[in-house]
This record gives C-alpha cells, structure tokens and sequence, in this order.
C-alpha cells in the first residue's frame, strides 16, 4: 500500500490531520489500534478554544458542534467561600470558548473522513515505523492477523502519550522534558443538570475540584485525589460528599447529583518531546507533549500542532517547499510551551500540595490577584480561550 502521508493514531489529531489534508488534496491513511467504537466513547476533557471549534466549522465538521455545543463566555474561580467571575468575553475582544466532548469531536471527524471515502482502518496490531531517514519511510502493521505495509512520503505520529512513535526515534536525538504533579484527578460523568452555567474551577482547604458539563442534563466534575488512589476506593456517595464540600459557598450553593455515567482517575504530568520530529517523522499532540488537564488545553494544542504540519506539507506538495517543514519543531514548541506555562501556572495556583502552608498563601494570593487585577485576569483569559496563531 502506498499513500502520501500515513498517519498513525485516530485521536483528534490524527483525524484532524487527516480531515485538512483531504482538503488540501493530499492523501492520508489512518491507522489505530482501538476499535471505532472505544475510539468514539473516550470519555476526555471538553473544553474547545475558539480557535479550534473555528476551524472546525470552518473546514466542514462542525455542523453538530454548533447545534450542540455550549458556548460560554466565562469561568468561575471560586475560593474563600465566594465566586468570583473571570469574564473571559469581555476581557479578550468578544472571545468565547465551546464546552463539547472530546469524544464528539472524535465522532464527526470519523464521519466525515468516511462520508469523504478516507481510510481509517481500525483494531491494527503490532504497528511499527521504520526507514524515518530516507525519503520513503514505511509502517508495518497487522490487519486481521495478515502483515501489512504502508509506504508513505511522511508519517505522522499522532498515537498520543503511550505510542509507539515517539520510541521508535534513535536514542539521542529528543530530549525529555516532564514534571509529574503530585495529585491526580478524579472525574465522573454524572446524569444531574449542572449547578452552574459556567464552568467552576474551586480552590478548597481539602483539595480542588471542578464543574463543568456535557449537556443540559449531564454534569462532568473532577476532584483533586492522590496518584496512587484506587477508583475502588470511591464509593459514589464518598465522591458526592467529597465534592459538596469543596464546591461550599457561604452563600449556600448547592451541587446537583445524579446517577454516575462514568468514573476514573487521571494522573496529571507536564511532558515535551524535543524536538518533534526525526527525519521524515513528525509527532503531532499528546505523542510529542501531555499538558495537565487544569487549563484544558491538551486537545487544542493538537489542534495546533496539525495546522503547523498541514500548512507546511501543502507547501511542499504544491511549490516544493521544505523550509516550513523544517521549521516544524520550532513552530510548533513555541506555542507548547506557552500553553505548559499557563496549564501549569494554573494547576499550581488551584491544587493543594504538600509543599507546606507558605505555598498555600501564596497560591491564595494568586488567586486574589487574579480576580482583583484586570492584567491579571486578563492574562488568564488570553489564555484560556487560546493565544493567537503566528502567521504561516
Ligand atoms: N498504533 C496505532 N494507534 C495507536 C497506537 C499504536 N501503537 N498507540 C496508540 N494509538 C492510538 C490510540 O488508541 C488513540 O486512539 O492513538 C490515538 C491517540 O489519541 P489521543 O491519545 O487522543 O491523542 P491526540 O490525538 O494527540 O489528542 C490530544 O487532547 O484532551 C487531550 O490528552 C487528550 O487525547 C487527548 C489529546
Ligand atoms: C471537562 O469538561 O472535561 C474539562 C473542563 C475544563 C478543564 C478540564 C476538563 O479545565
């Protein structure tokens, strides 16, 4: 099999990817080892920056996004028993964000590349890169127990934190960057209409937490817990109080609960592969870097990943051009490592630690400053609905 640029990983990068490049006129092959199904009912974060859902409508797939996406126009810091509103609208020029889940998107790419006639073949086995230095490389994987093999001009590893694509580059080459927090979270899908209209991310004494949502009628909320926790340890009822307590205000605000859909527990690390590429194989979203989920920005940093890499393939397909390609890595890093900063400024700012009492002042203090500093809160809220793009 041949095709021009394989891709490795249906995830929302690898079908973005694939989506664009359709579009360019340049053709892709995608190969995933999970079924469609497990694909398209990942429960992940779900938060769009306008950027992102933009470019979604404007490339065709955002048809059911806009129909049934929540727009929002601020968040809610909550502390010291009180609200206090970032207005994230009236901050960044009339920007919004878009609360739909990562698995939807998953589920109109999908779509929309198979509606196109594009190949995604799913459930592939023991997939492997190789000649990465010649103009050539190949995959080899398994499909239905038969050996397969996909030339390409490109490959692009999109296989997410645990691929095989970031390991199969020589020792040597990527330096390593990462931090594992000390905390997890713990996030249930619950069917209970959510208590807020926006978005509560709450500072507590016993830890942080966060409402946000899904729909009208299904709430997603997340607690700060230990790593090394078990789900098993989480009866629902222990989840539920554990989160009325942190959400308290003193006004008396109180969270609805429901049925839960859905629960586990995420590690949180910071992670950047340096740098994103090696020879003709290019890693694109959580295979290069892994952002904790406090700022929501692992999707959209994906998201910005494969524009870098559309624009400079379509430079090389249509005049030849390597210069983008080779600046790929660069282009991509800088935005990497905004977004490290803000998810881990973030994190620090909301999470309780262990460091000690002086620390919790401090992030105290943050947050004080955050809600009473326009600058402050401006800075958050550019942020957060997604820094500008370079241009091309
Ligand atoms: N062969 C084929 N497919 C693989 C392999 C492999 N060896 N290893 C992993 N995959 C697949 C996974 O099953 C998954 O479907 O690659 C895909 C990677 O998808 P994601 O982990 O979702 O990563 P990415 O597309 O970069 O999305 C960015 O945004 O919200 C964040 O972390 C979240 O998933 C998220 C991310
Ligand atoms: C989510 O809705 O899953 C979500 C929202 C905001 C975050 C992280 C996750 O910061």
């Amino acid at each position: 099999m041949r095709t021009q640029v394989g891709i490795v990983g249906a995830g929302p990068a690898g079908l973005l990817l694939s989506h664009l490049l359709h579009l360019r006129g340049i053709d892709s092959v995608v190969l995933e080892a999970r079924s469609r199904h497990y694909c398209e009912t990942r429960i992940r974060a779900g938060v769009l920056e306008q950027g992102t859902a933009d470019l979604l409508v404007a490339s065709g797939v955002g048809g059911r996004m806009t129909r049934e996406g929540l727009v929002h126009r601020g968040i809610v810091l909550r502390f010291g028993g009180r609200d206090h509103r970032i207005d994230l609208s009236e901050l960044t020029g009339g920007r919004t964000i878009l609360v739909y889940g990562q698995h939807e998107v998953v589920k109109d790419l999908i779509a929309a590349r198979l509606d196109a006639g594009g190949e995604i073949f799913f459930d592939v086995e023991d997939v492997a890169v190789g000649d990465l230095d010649t103009a050539a490389p190949r995959i080899r994987f398994r499909r239905g127990g038969e050996a397969r093999e996909l030339r390409c001009d490109f490959i692009a590893g999109c296989d997410g934190f645990h691929g095989i694509c970031r390991p199969s580059i020589p020792p040597g080459v990527l330096t390593i960057y990462e931090h594992a927090h000390p905390f997890a979270w713990l996030g249930i899908l619950a069917q209970a209409p959510p208590a807020s209209a926006e978005l509560i991310y709450a500072s507590h004494a016993r830890g942080f937490a966060l409402l946000s949502m899904r729909s009208p009628e299904v709430s997603r909320l997340y607690l700060q817990c230990e790593p090394a926790e078990a789900i098993g340890e989480w009866p629902d009822d222990r989840i539920w109080q554990e989160l009325r307590r942190r959400f308290e205000t003193d006004e008396g605000w109180t969270l609805r609960d429901g049925p839960v859909l859905q629960k586990g527990i995420t590690a949180m690390r910071s992670f950047v592969a340096s740098p994103m590429q090696h020879g003709r194989l290019f890693l694109l979203g959580d295979a290069a870097h892994i952002v904790p989920p406090t700022g929501a920005k692992g999707l959209n940093l994906a998201a910005a990943d494969v524009r870098v890499f559309v624009e400079a393939l379509d430079a090389f397909y249509a005049a030849g051009r390597t210069d983008l390609l080779a600046g790929y890595s660069a282009a991509c890093l800088r935005r990497v490592w905004k977004v490290q900063r803000f998810s881990w400024w973030m994190t620090s700012m909301l999470h309780r630690s262990a460091e000690g009492e002086f620390f919790d002042r401090l992030h105290l203090a943050e947050l004080d400053y955050v809600t009473s500093s326009r600058a402050a809160a401006t800075a958050l809220a550019e942020n957060y609905v997604g820094l500008p793009f370079a241009p091309a």
